[in-house]
């Protein structure tokens, strides 16, 4: 029998994508190593000119993380006290951490039943105090960002896109990243593209914010030990910029695999219990996550991990429901669509080296479950 129709089905899994990138990765690794320009060295110059070229935009600044992207983004933006942010409900809690952490207030809204932002629900939240819209490309996918940039600019508004799920992700002809005034893009290790640890990239078209985010990454200095703005560290490592530079021109080709899984899963899971994600007729879903919907959520993630098939929930706390966001004051019920997919998503296994048996097996174990109607009245 095939090993691959016996062995776990991984959610993810790192190590078949650096089995297959070696010894480019290890060589990428020891000439840093070499050089010893640990610190903004030429990897990470190097690797800024090649995603500005991959995303089509002028500038990329390389970071320490998606979150401070976002941050400096912000800082970038003159956001702070007594401004507002709008963002959806349904994201990675860091989305509204770079909102809290330049000392903004976060407002929610809710999303679409595929998790984009709702545009209709952000034109609702709009006050004078409204700096960013901060859409967030979730799970791969570019939701309405031409509405929510026509939006913008009648309102005075900036659209910063939260692009770290969606590298490569196209929307009528762009690629995530051209959008708004700043996007973000997070490089954690299980991303479409992973670094080898945390990192983040800041792309923007503006020089000005180009530079005031190179400033503001690195001490808030233009020249050694002179420092003109927030001394803060947010600097992406050459180690991991010589990594991305390895993986980058795998990216297109990985994310086209993700795709052609992606369907195998619309194609073996049509009719059967769970509710699939609409294909994109604007562009390109680059599937960082392919998310179905179940009535028993829990009890088909218990039988699936019975079987041996790893999934994840993306993500099952709706902000406004987290304890640390309690004091924005919203209610449970503000936000059925974010808390309709907090209760019934689920992510089932994607990553580019998946074998497509492992598609096969996962379909047949949720198929066992019955018709979705069968579930609904379970
Ligand atoms: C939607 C979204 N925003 C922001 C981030 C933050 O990125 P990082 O983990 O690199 O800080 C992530 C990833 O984890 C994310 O998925």
């Amino acid at each position: 029998m095939n090993p691959a129709e016996t062995s776990a089905v991984k959610f993810v899994d790192l190590q078949a994508q650096i089995r297959s990138l070696q010894p480019a990765l290890s060589d990428a690794i020891e000439d840093v190593l070499r050089r010893g320009d640990f610190i903004l060295g030429e990897a990470v110059t190097l690797f800024e000119t090649e995603w500005a070229r991959y995303c089509g935009v002028k500038h990329a600044i390389g970071v320490d993380s998606g979150l401070s992207a976002l941050e400096l983004a912000l800082r970038a933006a003159r956001v702070g006290e007594g401004d507002e942010v709008i963002t959806q409900a349904n994201t990675f809690i860091a989305t509204v951490g770079a909102i809290m952490a330049v000392g903004a207030r976060p407002v929610l809204v809710d999303c679409d039943e595929e998790g984009q932002v709702n545009v209709g629900a952000v034109k609702r939240a709009i006050t004078k105090r409204t700096k960013v819209i901060l859409p967030v490309h979730l799970y791969g996918k570019i939701g309405e960002i031409d509405w929510l940039l026509e939006l913008a600019a009648k309102t005075g508004a900036r659209v910063i896109e939260d692009a770290c799920q969606a590298h490569g992700a196209i929307y009528r002809g762009h690629r995530a990243g051209n959008f708004g005034w700043a996007a973000a893009f997070s490089f954690y290790p299980a991303k479409n593209l992973g670094a080898f640890g945390d990192g983040g990239m800041l792309v923007t078209n503006d020089d000005e914010v180009a530079g005031t985010v190179r400033t503001l990454r690195n001490y808030g200095s233009k020249a050694k030990y002179e420092h003109v703005a927030l001394p803060l560290n947010h600097r992406l490592d050459t180690i991991q910029a010589a990594v991305l530079r390895v993986k980058l021109p795998q990216l297109d080709g990985w994310n086209a695999r993700r795709a052609y899984l992606a369907d195998a899963y619309r194609e073996h899971l049509s009719g059967g219990p769970v509710g699939l994600p609409a294909s994109t007729q604007e562009g390109r879903h680059v599937y960082h996550l392919f998310v179905v919907q179940a009535e028993q959520r829990d009890a088909l993630r218990a039988s699936l991990s019975a079987q041996g098939i790893e999934t994840g929930i993306h993500y099952p706390i709706p902000l406004h429901a987290q304890p640390v966001l309690g004091g924005l004051g919203y209610r449970l019920g503000a936000f059925p669509n974010a808390e309709r997919l907090a209760a019934h998503s689920v992510s089932l296994p994607m990553y580019p080296e998946m074998p497509l048996s492992h598609v096969e097996r996962v379909a047949k174990a949720i198929a066992g479950r019955g018709s979705r109607r069968e579930a609904a009245s379970a």
